[in-house]
């Protein structure tokens, strides 16, 4: 017998809902149906995410959201067994209209609810794809708000081996791209401006390439293209797609060199990236290329399942149930945790 598992997601600027069948039994969970609203329109005039009006727009989505889910998927909200959200990390306010939501149907339809750590969704999300992962295997987790490479064991079993030590890969992409004037969130934007750009047009610095061990580093490279764009004055308009271009090819260089060292390092022969820039076509490319060549096969979420949704929330919650790593409780008087580091729900 498997469970009817409803996963909200709200950590951030989208409100996704999804329904997984799983959690039980030895059947790979299976996705019935996900909708999502993505509030970046709303946020652009601002040039980021305001957390207040973030909130308010889950608050406005996320039923509508549910109702569509469960009318895709043929279900009513009282076939769902399990209510799973995300429970950190991101922005507290964000978090608590989610987990709100989500201890209250769980209360009125007097069915279990379970946090979920929303990284732990990124880096699972794969298992979603046709062609899922096996473990043991690296993830390169490459967010908005984390850049991490780990050691993956099974569910729960997360060690880290390297992390930033400043901005995150897509801060230092969103962030390029903003003093580019290329708008919110900037990664996709300068990512597609790259493509008619000269990647060698600007020598912008690879930092932290040569530490000899797994850490990021990526303000360097902001102020790098901050300098870079303040030289350029008028001209900048004119060069911005090789600067573009120049800025991706740093950090995608960084990106796949250390996933290299990372894979050499555990004698591990798989990777898996997840999180929002594993969407980026020049980081699938190389890293393809580099890994076909050592016989490494690379794993990737579906495109559409890069960036955050609540599939990777319900398969994320799925999996820890079926591993036995957490129970779903009934215990509503929940808590958000905009803060929580992955390695704190390693068993
Ligand atoms: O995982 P995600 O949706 O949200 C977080 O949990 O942070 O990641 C969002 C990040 C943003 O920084 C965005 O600019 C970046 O992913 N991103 C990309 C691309 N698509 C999304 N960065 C580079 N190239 C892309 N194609
Ligand atoms: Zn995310």
């Amino acid at each position: 017998m498997s469970l009817l598992i409803l996963g909200i997601e709200s950590s951030c600027d989208e409100t996704g809902v999804a329904l997984v069948r799983g959690g039980d039994g030895a059947a790979a969970p299976t996705l019935l149906a996900h909708a999502l609203h993505s509030q970046i329109d709303m946020h652009q005039a601002y040039g980021g995410v305001v957390p207040e009006l973030a909130s308010r727009d889950h608050i406005r989505r996320v039923l509508p959201l549910t109702e569509a889910v469960l009318a895709d998927a043929g279900r009513r909200l009282a076939d769902v067994d399990v209510v799973a959200y995300t429970r950190g990390p991101g922005l507290a306010g964000a978090l608590l209209v989610g987990a709100g939501v989500a201890c209250a149907l769980g209360a009125a339809l007097d069915r279990p609810v379970l946090g979920v750590h929303h990284l732990e969704g990124h880096l699972l999300s794969p298992f979603l794809s046709a062609d899922p992962p096996e473990f043991p295997f690296v993830a390169l987790l490459v967010s908005g708000g984390h850049t991490q490479l780990m050691r993956v064991d099974g569910v729960g079993r997360y060690e880290i081996l390297g992390e930033t030590i400043d901005d995150a890969a897509g801060e230092a992409f969103d962030k390029s791209a903003k003093l580019m004037g290329l708008g919110y969130p900037g990664g996709p934007a300068l990512s597609r401006l790259a493509e008619q750009g000269d990647a060698k047009a600007f020598k912008l610095p690879r930092p932290l390439l040569h530490s000899g061990d797994l850490d990021f580093s990526f303000a360097g490279l902001k102020t790098a293209v901050l300098t870079q764009a303040k030289k350029l004055g008028d001209e900048l308009q004119a060069r911005k797609a090789d600067l573009a271009a120049s800025t991706q090819a740093a950090i995608v260089e960084v990106l796949v060199k250390k996933t290299l060292a990372a894979l050499q390092q555990t004698g591990m022969n798989r990777v898996v990236v997840a999180g929002g820039v594993g969407a980026n076509r020049l980081l699938r490319a190389q890293l393809d290329a580099a890994c076909a060549a050592r016989r490494v096969r690379v794993h990737y979420p579906e495109l559409h399942l890069c960036t955050d949704n609540g599939a990777m929330i319900a398969m994320a919650a799925a999996m820890r149930l079926q591993a036995g790593r957490q129970q779903a409780n009934r215990d509503y008087a929940f808590d958000v945790l905009p803060r929580w580091p992955l390695d704190a729900i390693t068993a």
